[in-house]
């Protein structure tokens, strides 16, 4: 699967290549990985995580599982997890004074690099004038405007706090817009927290082997309806078994939420297609893929257009954020332009704007995603070489300034596919990796990412620590 998405055509990547500037951001970002001066293997001697696991046996006692989201635990890579100080660039440091490389990027806001020095000054200039409106701020027509010029399918957009809200916003608008209630969503792909989600939902779930969750009515699931990603003939069988009752099919149009999947060529068009034909809606969660697969998102790099999009994290530069937004007939059903009710106290506040804004401009540079796809490709291609040269079973891919891969020879098209992958190898590959100082996300089913912060360095320090740890494997 290594570069499967090159196939694909993207209008960004028909853009003139600038290469200084992609170099002028990087070094910008990168200040602080250039001022290390200590040795990898100086600082693996003295790799410890003791002030992470006091802090963390004291958060056990304060918080369920000592931890804000679930997957953040490191069930399935062993061990505690660390608890961080800093970041900035391709960069994060921790409690006990360690620094690493980061392919997290806060799980895919960071795609211009932590602590953008523009963004911080924005931030610190709009923070001047308040926190909080809870009224409209011009901003929010900025940000607004920027999203619907970027993204296709969106001609009107609303801002929420998450992408969990966007997606339960969306469902809620498609059900009202099409007077139906059932969905299609598929295994393994991952659409927040809300009730009518928690149904085969990928990463979090997955690593944790809850298949639902307690506490999830089952009124509230009865009406999802799951399929294989990839899997177009259970897609037709449940239209026809379904006839007039799907008010929408929901996906990642790039799975990152069961480790990196892509779509085969013809699943989205056909998905597109058999969706018009229902009278059903398309919409594309993009919470993960919205500006990082293309400035335009995933709709814009495969050129399928849904009816309707949720974004979240890059569009909020590390802030609180998420959005829906589509076509403006069917957005104007939203309230109070329309009777479908949806609400949010710091909806659109003017720090998540002012990231959200800041981050886009960076993005909207020349080379920026020329950047990515460079840097990628380098680092999925390095870890395939490396790990199959020491007798690995291991496939994987991206797509700009995301990627995956799996222990397993693959190819992987699903969720099934994914579960093959051998996660205690994957584990003990983690922690060797974190002793060489580079952070992945802590579980075999989530997607990585990289930044224009990351530089050729990083990404051969990368290489290079994973070749040494896969050789002990
Ligand atoms: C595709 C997708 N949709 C929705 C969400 C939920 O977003 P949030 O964690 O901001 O609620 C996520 C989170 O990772 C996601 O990846």
């Amino acid at each position: 699967m290594a570069g499967i998405g090159l196939s694909w055509p993207s209008k960004l990547t028909e853009r003139p290549t600038h290469a200084s500037a992609v170099c002028r951001s990087a070094t910008r970002c990168c200040a602080s990985s250039v001022k290390m001066t200590v040795s990898v293997d100086e600082k693996k001697k003295n790799f410890t995580l003791k002030n992470s696991e006091d802090a963390f046996n004291a958060a056990k006692e304060l918080m369920p599982g000592g931890v804000n989201s679930p997957v953040r635990a490191f069930k399935s890579v062993g061990g505690q997890p660390i608890i961080f100080d800093s970041v900035k660039g391709s960069h994060i440091r921790d409690i006990d004074g360690n620094d690493y490389i980061d392919y997290v990027g806060s799980w895919g806001p960071a795609i211009i690099g932590h602590a953008d020095d523009e963004v911080l000054a924005a931030l610190a200039e709009t923070m001047k004038k308040g926190t909080s409106f809870g009224a409209p701020c011009l901003l929010e027509n900025t940000l607004a405007e920027m999203v619907i010029s970027a993204v296709p399918s969106i001609e009107m957009v609303r801002f929420v706090n998450s992408g969990t809200e966007a997606c339960m916003g969306v469902l809620r608008l498609a059900r009202a817009y099409t007077n139906r209630q059932k969905i299609i969503k598929f295994e393994g792909c991952y659409h927040g927290h809300a009730d009518p989600f928690l149904v085969k939902a990928g990463s979090g779930v997955a690593t944790l082997g809850l298949p639902d969750s307690p506490g999830v009515p089952k009124a509230a699931t009865t009406d999802t309806l799951t399929s294989p990603y990839n899997d177009i003939e259970t897609i037709k069988e449940l239209f026809n078994t379904n006839k007039g009752e799907i008010a929408a099919v929901i996906l990642e149009p790039v799975v990152g939420n069961a480790g990196f999947i892509t779509p085969k060529p013809e699943f989205l068009s056909f998905l597109r297609e058999i969706t018009k034909e229902n009278d059903s809606l398309l919409i594309f969660d993009e919470v993960m893929t919205g500006f990082r697969l293309a400035y335009g998102g995933a709709q814009e790099y495969f050129g399928i257009t849904p009816d309707l999009t949720t974004l979240g994290k890059i569009i909020g530069g590390g802030l609180p954020v998420g959005a829906y937004g589509g076509r403006r007939d069917i957005m104007e059903m939203v309230a109070p332009a329309g009777p479908m009710y949806q609400a949010g106290t710091l909806s659109g506040n003017p720090l998540a704007m002012t990231a959200g804004i800041h981050t886009l401009k960076r993005l909207q540079g020349s080379g920026t995603y020329e950047h990515l796809d460079r840097v990628t490709n380098q680092l999925i291609n390095g870890i395939l070489n490396v790990g199959k040269k020491a007798g690995h079973a291991i496939s994987g891919g991206y797509i700009s300034g995301m990627f995956g891969f799996f222990f397993t020879d693959g190819p992987v098209y699903n969720f099934e596919d994914a579960k093959k992958s051998d996660t205690a190898k994957f584990a003990k590959f983690y922690r060797g990796m974190l002793e060489e100082g580079v952070y992945f996300a802590p579980s075999q089913f989530e997607a990585g990412f990289t930044s224009l912060a990351h530089t050729d360095q990083d990404i051969q320090q990368t290489i290079d620590a994973a070749e040494k740890v896969l050789r002990q494997l």
